[in-house]
């Protein structure tokens, strides 16, 4: 196990590079076993949950192929079970997309029950309300869900929650059904429409994705394709606001500004200066920034995913900050370890109050999950002082090189075995 020293106060300057979008990519990796030819996907991220799928693909017999750091080539058609069951996918969200695709193709699929950051109950009742209008039984059972079907048969869904898992996976069910599906009120997120575009160009008939209703004509199949997939706008949004937290100044190349309008919004209205430029965004944040409101909500509103890192940077803005959860139910656990750093937030159900501004100090924290380990990091750059923060392996599972990436920026970091004490003295003198 490893974990982040970080020597706070430097601001980070420099360009940085954005990756391919995790969450685009788990649907699309799943989406490619059901093509009868070769799959190339270009632009993947190298972090662990996508690896997790990759070698889930591998045990259900699909060849995959590494061409280099960020393509696969994936062919399916020698597939020989329906059971992805192994510890790691356990523990990953996206491995529900395995099901719609297993069912689209095969009928039939064995997955087991997602797992993925603890920041809510995370039902898939609307997963499996939308496999059931197609024709499909589904059952849970022994940790697995199973999902059957004689013929899949498009319908009118309506969702009751615009989910995006729930929206990929009917996408994924439904593509090779025979006639329309009609999707109502789906998730609009990018990647949603990133993983619609995908399976149109594999044949599929897919239109509306990313409105509010979505039409599925089924195909008869669906052929190979290379394919390259969205920069990933939380990866973006992350270093966004570590520019901000560290009165900052940076450029991320190889983004969709569009998609990262509301975070940039959010940003001014703080006091941060945003251009953007073609396909990069410029971020500074010289002066003192001003508490603002945050309410998260589906796409095109603010994302959840971003909560984490901007309640913190909020920590260290001047005036009283009110940020509400509205997608997830317990997504303020990292709010104890923030508080050990000196900030001062009061959590009342789905609610953060953030009085600032306080300066963060450093201390040893734990990372919860994936958003919220980031979010602690950004914490730490801005924090006085040293900051070590543990089960840095949430912090893997969807972001590549986090440490290098953030050093090239000019953080003064290093990634370290979890409890060398020699490291943490030794990073401390080099950093003096
Ligand atoms: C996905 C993302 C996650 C992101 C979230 C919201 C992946 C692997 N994960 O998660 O990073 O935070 O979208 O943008 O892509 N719900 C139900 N029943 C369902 C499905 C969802 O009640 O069948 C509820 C959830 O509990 C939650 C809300 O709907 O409160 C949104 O969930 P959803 O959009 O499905 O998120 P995930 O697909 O789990």
């Amino acid at each position: 196990m490893s974990q982040y020293i970080i020597k706070g106060g430097t601001p980070l300057t420099g360009e940085v590079s954005i990756g391919g979008a995790k969450n685009a990519a788990l649907g699309i990796i799943a989406a490619a076993i059901m093509a009868d030819d070769s799959v190339t996907i270009e632009n993947i991220p190298d972090v662990r949950d996508i690896n997790v799928l990759l070698d889930a693909l591998t045990e259900l017999g699909v060849r995959v192929q590494r061409i280099n750091r960020h393509t696969v080539k994936i062919n399916a058609t020698k597939i020989n079970s329906f059971r992805a069951d192994s510890e790691a996918i356990r523990k990953i969200r996206g491995s529900y997309y395995l099901i719609g695709a297993l069912l689209g193709k095969y009928h039939h699929a064995e997955v087991a029950l997602p797992g993925g950051c603890s920041i809510g109950s995370r039902p898939i009742d609307q997963h499996e309300k939308g496999f059931q209008a197609l024709g499909a039984t589904t059952e849970k059972k022994h940790g697995l869900v199973f999902a059957d079907a004689e013929k899949l048969t498009g319908n009118h869904i309506y969702l009751d929650i615009s989910s995006v898992g729930a929206t990929i996976n009917i996408m994924l069910a439904s593509v090779l059904a025979t006639g329309q599906t009609v999707i109502e009120n789906p998730a609009k997120e990018p990647h949603v429409v990133d993983v619609a575009s995908f399976l149109n160009s594999m044949g599929a008939n897919i239109k509306g994705a990313g409105t509010d209703v979505i039409r599925i004509k089924g195909v008869e199949k669906l052929h190979g394709t290379t394919y390259s997939i969205i920069p990933d706008q939380i990866e973006a949004g992350t270093f966004m606001m570590a520019a901000a937290i560290t009165h900052g100044d940076i450029v991320l190349k190889n983004v969709i500004p569009k998609h990262l309008e509301v975070i940039s919004a959010k940003l001014m209205e703080m006091g941060a200066e945003i251009e953007e430029s073609g396909d990069s965004l410029r971020v500074r944040a010289g002066k003192e920034l001003s508490g603002v409101n945050v309410k998260t909500f589906p796409y095109p509103g603010f994302p959840t995913d971003m909560q984490p890192q901007t309640t913190t940077v909020l920590a260290t803005c001047t005036g009283t900050s009110v940020v509400t959860e509205s997608v997830f139910e317990s997504r303020f656990k990292y709010v104890d370890e923030l508080s050990r750093m000196g900030a001062e937030i009061m959590i009342e159900g789905n609610t953060a109050v953030i009085k600032g501004p306080k300066s963060l100090t450093g201390a040893t924290v734990s990372a919860p999950d994936l958003r919220a380990g980031a979010a602690l990091v950004l914490a730490g750059l801005a924090a006085e002082g040293y900051t070590v923060v543990e089960q840095i392996e949430y912090i893997e599972r969807g972001y590549e090189d986090f440490e290098k990436k953030m050093m090239e920026l000019g953080a003064v970091m290093a990634k370290i075995e979890q409890g060398n004490e020699r490291a943490i003295k030794k990073f401390k003198l080099k950093t003096a």
